[in-house]
């Protein structure tokens, strides 16, 4: 999978999920096994850059190379401005976002509401194009199937991405009207493929390294991307990419390695956020980690209620080795996999 000048190390990548993918969980996705990752999407509005929530998603400190940054707005010179700001700050592919169906986003007619737009979407491609190209900057677009289903214009904007420069194009198998509901479907992305040259990413409900083998064998995709399925569990990308280069499937997790990820997942984060913000948007995180998990839910609920980073460490940590210790409760089968692994 290549992206302009950049040779991927496999084809398996991370969605970007505003408000989950940040700086610790990209770098810890790309550790184990995703090829690449997309930042959250960050506003074109020059205005926000000095907010405390841009800076942060402009913060790539330690981030394993290709940098990637995803903008979003609907007007076109702001949108190169945007991109070359990002640029500056070390960014080295930029993502534009057509595909978030998020009502403050469309609100601004950008987002996936662009979609209804397609002269707007020419000239917003063209205009990062033509600004990043200077730079050596590739430039990706990531949108959906249309703007409902019976407006499904994927393959006019791929032509339109392609024939403006754009070098890679990633396809969540969804209208924007579906918002997240229903299934993904893969027959657009499929025939967008037969359409297009350029690199072609499949993205929409993969969870299961079969179904990623699946999706690419039907739609003939150059690459899968993941986003909720790998919310609390980011090894699911060398599971894929494991399962996808030999056919066959990687052990899970072992408890003892679950948490050891998760403390250093949380570690990280605190170091990103801060005490007051960390103790906060890390419960989320611990949440997904441990839904399916035997007594994780109410664990959780307990835990949500500590307000220190100190005290919500050591109680993951005391969670996971009583578990080792006393053994997961009875009626979870997926622990219990977990446990003899
Ligand atoms: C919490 C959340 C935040 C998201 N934020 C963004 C975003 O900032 N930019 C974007 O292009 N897509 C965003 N998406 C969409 C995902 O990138 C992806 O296209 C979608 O979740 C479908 O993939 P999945 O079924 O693997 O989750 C978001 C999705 C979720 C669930």
């Amino acid at each position: 999978m290549r992206i302009g000048p950049w040779t991927l190390p496999n084809n398996v990548l991370v969605a970007p999920m505003a408000g989950v993918t940040d700086r610790p969980f990209r770098q810890l996705c790309k550790r184990l096994g995703a090829g690449y990752a997309v930042s959250e999407m960050a506003a074109s509005n020059p205005r926000l850059w000095d907010s405390v929530k841009t800076s942060r998603r402009l913060n790539h400190d330690g981030e394993i190379d290709p940098i990637s940054v995803q903008i979003a707005g609907a007007d076109p010179a702001m949108m190169a401005e945007a991109a070359v700001f990002n640029v500056n700050k070390g960014a080295r592919i930029i993502d534009i976002n057509m595909g978030c169906p998020a009502k403050k986003v469309c609100n601004l007619a950008s987002g996936s509401a662009l979609l209804r737009h397609e002269d707007l979407i020419k000239r917003i491609l063209d205009a990062v194009v033509e600004a990043c190209a200077p730079l050596g900057i590739p430039v990706t677009l990531k949108t959906r199937t249309g703007w409902d289903r019976e407006h499904k214009n994927a393959l006019r904007v791929a032509r339109l991405a392609e024939d403006s420069g754009i070098a890679a194009l990633t396809l969540h198998g969804r209208t924007r009207a579906d918002l997240y509901t229903g299934e993904a479907e893969y027959d657009t992305i499929r025939a967008v493929r037969a359409e297009i040259k350029i690199p072609l990413v499949a993205n929409g409900d993969i969870t299961t390294p079969e179904k990623a083998r699946a999706v690419l064998d039907y739609t003939g995709a150059d690459a899968v991307m993941i986003g909720r399925a790998a919310q609390g569990r980011p090894w699911i990308f060398r599971e894929i990419d494991h399962f996808l280069r030999t056919g066959a499937t990687l052990a899970p997790p072992t408890w003892g390695e679950m948490r050891d990820l998760l403390l250093e997942h949380l570690d990280d984060h605190y170091r990103f956020y801060g005490e007051h913000t960390g103790v906060r948007s890390a419960r989320k995180h611990i949440g997904w980690y441990l839904e399916d998990l035997p007594g994780g839910p109410a664990f959780c609920a307990r835990m949500n209620l500590i307000d220190d980073t100190r005290s919500q460490w050591q109680a993951v940590a005391d969670w996971f080795d009583s578990i080792m210790r006393d053994g997961p409760q009875p009626g979870n089968g997926n622990a219990q996999t977990l446990l003899a692994a």
